[in-house]
This record gives C-alpha cells, structure tokens and sequence, in this order.
C-alpha cells in the first residue's frame, strides 16, 4: 500500500539507487514494479509486512509495501496504484518512470510484522492493501503455518495479483470479495470476525472504512492480536476540515499551538519537543500519550473506547476541544 506524508523522510545519503528492471501494469491503474540493483547482488533483508520509501520522480517521497518472497533477496518488488485524486507520487510513479531508470530506495521498515506467537493468522486486504499480505502469506506458506485472506476490491478489473492467488498452495484459503462499487455490496465482516480462534491474529491493511469495520467487528479480540496498516493515507478529517487547537505539556507548563493540517506530533517537534514515535500512521502505539484533560478527536487503530478518555495517539488525533493537556 502507499502514500505515506507524514512519515519521516531518509537522506538522500541513506538510501539506495536501484534500477527499475520491470514495470507492468497488472490491473486497472496498478503498476507492478521490480527493482533491484544495477549489478546482480543481495539487498537488505525484510521481513513480511516490510515497506520501502521510494522516492518519485517528482521528488515526493512514497511507501510501498513489498510484496515478494522475504527469502528473496534479489530485488524488490512493489505494486503502485495510480491516485489521480493524490498528491502526486503515485502518479509520478506510474507515469514518469521507465525500465532502465534508477530509484532512490530506502532500507526496509517493517510496522507491520507477523507474530511470531499467533497460532493462526487472518489477513484482510482491501484494493491495493493487498501488498503486505503476498509477503505474509508466502513467509506463513514457507512455515507451514495456518492463515486465510479475505481480499475485498471493487471488480476483477481492478484486482491486482488474482493469478499469484490462484496458486494451487493456497486453494481454500482465499475469499475474494467484489462489492462493484456499491456499499450495500461489501462483504459482511461481522460474521466472519464473530468467533476469534484460539490464538489467532487479524493483519488488516486497505481503505479506512474497511479497517474501521475489522476495528469495530474484533473489539472482543485482544488489541495485541489485530494489526493495522494504511501509511497514515486514510486518516479521516472532520467535516469541514481539521480546525486549529493547542496542546498543553502538564510537565513543562508548556503551550503548543496546533494548526490545522500539522499532527500534534509534528507540532511538537517544531517545538522541539521530543516524543517518541514510529509508523506515524496511528498504527503501531509508539506515540501513546497521557491524556490529562480533553476530548480526543481519536483516529488512531491502536486505543480501545474505553482508553480513550486517558491516552491519545498523538501522530493522528485531534482535539474535539480548544485545548489538550497531556502528560509531556
Ligand atoms: S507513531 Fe505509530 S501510532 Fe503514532
């Protein structure tokens, strides 16, 4: 999956020239892309759920989920669907590049890795969000280990990967879902989600509306076993837009102002303040913070309703009041 903003960015001085050695468009608007280096040789290891920041060639900065064998270390292999409706890179990906051209390709971040412990693994894809979960099911193929997809897109068209799908090693263990671009179409979740087996772990990578459902539909799962994956690309905004608030810092008597559009986190790094933080996406919990006082505008995938009202993922979420007070 792609489009990441609000990650940070690499130097130039820590990432790769790759050579694109094939492009391909394998489904409506999504292009299949190989890299690799120039002269045949190992790249970084990964594992599944890894993602690459690749550097357009209108110089915006993207991730990509890689969706090749993690036991192939040969090149990389990335699908990128055009967003005409984005802020350029993916269609600078798709319309600016050409076979033989070279990319800036950042080492592997992995916020969306498998556990290890999970007895059994259920990945749900949406679109394009399909990538990580090619590289999840080959690594749990290659373990021998329990999984099932359900992969929902909108038509066959617009369907990336239905011919690696149909590999016979995954027979009954796929459901694909098109919903032809009518919500009362799309796939009933709930029942699917009803009964968690012992042990097992949902990975749910696709548009917000989906991820919102599997959120809303696991809230009887532990949180540690459902993982979540959008690249920060889905983060819903108010109706009107997001509205300016300020932060108050409890330990430092601090105040900082958040403006609209800038995450909370963000704003307190222009602040200098130092706040730990990871996948910037509202995925991974590294940027849990003490809500002290305030309503949270919560759009994160990590806190559960009833944590509400005392934590807040600051990379995301927004205020529903003037003022915020956290424990910073
Ligand atoms: S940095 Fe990952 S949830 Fe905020």
């Amino acid at each position: 999956m792609a489009d990441a903003v609000t990650m940070k960015d690499f130097a130039e001085s820590e990432m790769m020239p790759l050579r694109l050695h094939a492009k391909t468009e394998i489904a409506q608007d999504i292009f299949l892309f190989e890299l690799a280096p120039r002269e045949p040789g190992d790249l970084p290891a990964f594992t599944a759920g890894s993602h690459i920041l690749v550097r357009a060639p209108n110089r915006l900065s993207r991730r990509y989920s890689l969706c090749n064998d993690p036991a192939d270390r040969s090149r990389y292999l990335i699908a990128v669907k055009r967003e005409a409706a984005g802020r350029g890179g993916s269609v600078s990906m798709a319309e600016d590049t050409a076979v033989g051209d070279e990319l800036l390709v950042s080492p592997p971040l992995n916020y969306f890795a498998l556990d290890p412990d999970a007895a059994s693994h259920v990945l749900i894809a949406g679109g394009i969000g399909i990538t990580p979960m090619l590289a999840m099911m080959r690594e749990l193929k290659a373990k021998g280990a329990d999984f099932r997809l359900i992969y929902c897109s909108r038509s066959p068209e617009t369907t990336a990967f239905l011919e690696d799908l149909s590999d016979p090693a995954f027979a009954g263990r796929i459901l694909v879902h098109h919903d032809h671009g009518d919500r009362e179409r799309s796939l009933a979740i709930g029942p699917l989600m009803a009964v968690r087996p012992e042990g097992a772990h949902v990975y749910c990578c696709g548009p917000r509306p989906l991820m919102q459902a599997v959120r809303d539909v696991t809230r009887h799962w532990p949180s540690t076993a459902v993982h979540f994956e959008d690249f920060g690309t889905s983060v819903s905004a108010a109706p009107g837009g997001d509205q300016p608030f300020s932060v108050r810092l409890a330990k430092s008597g601090r105040t900082v102002e958040v403006p609209a559009g800038v995450s909370i986190l963000e704003a307190l790094r222009r602040d200098d303040v130092v706040v730990p933080s990871s996948c910037e996406s509202g995925t991974c919990g590294a940027c849990r913070t003490t809500l002290l006082e305030g309503i949270g505008d919560h759009r994160d995938f990590v806190l559960d309703e009833d944590e509400q009202d005392d934590a807040i993922m600051i990379c995301v979420s927004r205020a529903k009041c003037g003022t915020l007070t956290l424990d910073i």
